[in-house]
């Protein structure tokens, strides 16, 4: 039977199957051929789309609104600040304000419960734009590139280093289970993902032939990879108390030439962005004032060497975001 994603929402990858999955990773190459060739045809013409931020975003926003524009889609932008949403009024009946509005919602916030709450009440596709828990259209992006770079994901090693049990390391598990990668979760056990989730991953890699490992040691873990991942050490809503633990915690697990170096010749360094690689950020400045360090979870001469395709990362976000919302609203 053909793939119809039509009426669906996005809130983990774990809904979806390796089909679909690929299905989505196509139309989003094709979409990109199609912008750059100039021959896009309009398939959101008439709708109206809404973008919940709870939380900041470049990336994300910048997809989405560009992804809707571009196939003829109106965007209304609903940032932290500025609507009623959980303030004055419940998740379930902003859902049920919104659904009669518009034809699709993206929302970023914090509990994957209110993206559960949306998709329940709205009557309209719900697209998860990064919870706590899982940022589920990063992944479709970075298997796009991953494509693009190396022609397959099935076998392919991929190392996250860093906070593994956090939104992207839970996502990379999940996605790599789905699509038969070795998925390997490389931080100290105190930062491994949740164990129910590890075990549901090692059950969907039972069928797709995927491996799922966490492993402390960064040398044994980057033996051999094709792609080492990372991402801050601390992420959108946690306190800035974190800091001094994380810090102690991961400066172990930074990526840099020492595991470049260890893993295969062609690897490729990837970040889902914003990166902390240098000082010209106000925050990375501040934990230089305090704890020292000039880079974080990557140094900058492997962020800005020939193995790192975080920039083509970063432009997938549009094909993928508009290949998800062309096929499900
Ligand atoms: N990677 C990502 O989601 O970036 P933004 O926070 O800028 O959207
Ligand atoms: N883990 C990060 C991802 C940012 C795209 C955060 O949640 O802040």
């Amino acid at each position: 039977m053909a793939v119809n994603l039509k009426g669906r929402s996005l809130r983990t990858l774990l809904d979806f199957s390796p089909r679909e999955i690929n299905y989505l990773l196509d139309l989003a190459r094709d979409l990109k051929r199609a912008k750059y060739a100039g021959n896009e045809a309009k398939n959101l013409k008439g709708k109206n789309i809404v973008l919940l931020f709870q939380k900041d975003s470049t990336r994300t926003r910048c997809a989405f609104e560009v992804a809707a524009l571009d196939q003829g889609a109106h965007v209304t932008y609903l940032g932290p600040s500025g609507s009623q949403m959980g303030k004055k009024e419940s998740i379930k009946d902003t859902a049920r304000v919104l659904g009669r509005m518009y034809d699709g919602i993206e929302f970023r916030g914090y509990k994957q419960n209110d993206v559960e709450e949306l998709i329940k009440y709205a009557g309209v596709p719900v697209f998860n734009g990064l919870t706590d828990q899982y940022h589920p259209t990063q992944i479709l992006a970075d298997f796009m590139t991953i494509i693009e770079q190396k022609k397959s994901l099935k076998g392919r090693k991929l190392v996250f280093f860093g906070d593994a049990k956090n939104n992207m390391g839970n996502s990379l598990m999940i996605g790599a289970a789905k699509m038969g990668m070795h998925f390997v979760g490389c931080a100290p056990k105190e930062l491994w993902p949740d164990q129910n989730l590890i075990n549901q991953c090692k059950t969907i890699a039972k069928e797709t032939g995927a491996i799922i490992e966490c492993e402390e040691d960064p040398m044994k873990a980057s033996k051999d990879a094709d792609v080492l991942y990372t991402d801050v050490w601390v992420s959108m809503g946690e306190p800035d108390e974190v800091w001094a633990q994380r810090i102690k915690l991961l400066t172990p697990y930074q990526i840099n030439m020492k595991l470049i170096k260890n893993a295969k010749e062609d690897v490729s360094f990837m970040h889902c962005l914003p990166a902390f690689h240098d000082l010209e950020t106000t925050t990375g400045q501040e934990i230089h004032d305090k704890f020292g360090l000039s880079e974080m979870e990557v140094t900058n001469e492997v962020f800005e060497s020939k193995h790192s395709i975080v920039f083509e990362e970063a432009e997938n976000r549009l094909h993928s975001i508009k290949a998800i919302m062309v096929s499900m609203i």
